[in-house]
């Protein structure tokens, strides 16, 4: 596919997110062998990712669930005032689950979800990002599994958006600057 006219350059292309996953995959595999895992993707950036990931789990009890949340507050900046927007309908007591996300920034939409999982009695939870801005983090959480450490730019393509756009892009890049009004 040719790059879009609104893509600055490519953080990841196809052939370098299929080894991200891979890696991630392998190591998932690894950790829950022997082990029951409910897999729960955020809704809507993690779906791509989440599609190639899944298929390449090949732990015997896994299951998939969806959450989807959203932030409140001015800006679009997440705000910290999160609101889930759909629930599981899994019962994760007693269970290991994997959070799976696009993007962890501020961190406040993952450390909700995280504590609210846990309220749930979910044996461990933990969090698959496929990238990470940890320049930007305003608490505590870490992911377990991470694909890629990225700087403190706006990215899009592979399930990430902006204004809802871009999620088809088949490869990861960074918005043109006059395309995304995105403020920290
Ligand atoms: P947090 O609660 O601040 O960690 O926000 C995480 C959410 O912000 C992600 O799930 C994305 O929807 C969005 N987000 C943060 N950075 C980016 C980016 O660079 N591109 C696209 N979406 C982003
Ligand atoms: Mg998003």
């Amino acid at each position: 596919m040719p790059l879009h006219s609104d893509i600055e350059k490519i953080i990841l292309n196809e052939e370098q997110l299929e080894k991200v996953v891979t890696d991630i995959a392998g190591k998932i595999n690894d950790d829950y062998k022997d082990k029951s895992l409910v897999v729960v993707g955020i809704l809507k950036g993690g779906v791509i990712f989440l599609a190639d990931l899944f298929r390449r789990l090949s732990i015997d009890d896994c299951v998939l669930d969806f959450m989807a949340a959203s932030s409140y507050g001015s800006g679009t900046v997440s705000s910290g005032n999160i609101r889930i927007t759909k629930d599981i309908s899994a019962d994760v007591a007693g269970k290991n689950v994997l959070i799976v996300e696009d993007i962890l920034d501020t961190g406040n939409t993952l450390t909700y979800i995280k504590e609210y999982l846990l309220s749930k009695n979910a044996l461990s939870v933990k969090i698959c990002t496929l990238f990470d801005k940890p320049c930007r983090r305003i608490g505590p959480v870490t992911p377990d599994y991470c694909g890629r450490t990225v700087d403190d730019l706006f990215i899009v393509g592979y399930g990430l958006d902006y204004d809802e756009r871009y999620r088809n892009l088949p490869y990861v890049g960074v918005l043109k600057s006059g395309i995304c009004q995105w403020k920290y």
